[in-house]
């Protein structure tokens, strides 16, 4: 059964998971207007995990007992100066939500919360990737700078960095 104090903060993170969601999915609609499909794939394809990231949650509040509570959401930024200002968006929103995590991670220890510490271990270890792939993807962008053969080729080769979920390294050890 989770204490009220661990349920309002697994509701809190369902949020941060579902609003991360929709500001890649943003992120996903701006690149493709704009003509960059592999940026854009890659995109819808981060905007998908964050969902399942926030499912993964909304499940293990309702089977141990809670209520996962779904809120209204902010809107996302629907435009960016530069690919290169959405690329620093996105690591700087990735930063932001492992700190929510640790946030939580903290909560359930003080809360002697086992099982729910246990649980978050899987998200502890997907934000090093999510921030490891971010941090990659502005090295390369930086790289480039305003050279439009090398955006290109970047468009073509990003769809290549998918974010290999911590869950899926696990299933292969
Ligand atoms: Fe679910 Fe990218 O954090």
């Amino acid at each position: 059964m989770l204490s009220n104090t661990i349920q309002d903060a697994l509701n809190k993170q369902i949020r941060v998971e579902a609003e991360s969601s929709q500001i890649y999915l943003a992120m996903a609609c701006w690149a493709e207007v704009k003509g960059l499909e592999g940026v854009s794939n890659f995109m819808y394809a981060q905007s998908d995990e964050e969902r399942e990231h926030m499912l993964k949650l909304v499940k293990f509040v309702n089977e141990r007992g809670g209520h996962a509570k779904i809120s209204q959401l902010n809107a996302p930024n629907v435009t960016f100066e530069s690919f290169k200002q959405m690329f620093e968006k996105l690591y700087e929103h990735e930063v932001f939500v492992s700190q929510s995590i640790n946030e939580l991670v903290h909560i359930t220890l003080q809360e002697r919360d086992y099982a729910t510490h246990n649980f978050l271990q899987w998200y502890v270890a997907e934000q090093i990737e999510e921030e490891a792939v971010a941090r990659t993807i502005l090295d390369k962008i930086n790289m480039i700078g305003d050279d439009k053969g090398g955006l290109y080729l970047f468009d073509r080769d990003i769809e290549g960095l998918t974010v290999t979920t911590a869950a899926s390294d696990i299933a292969s050890e």
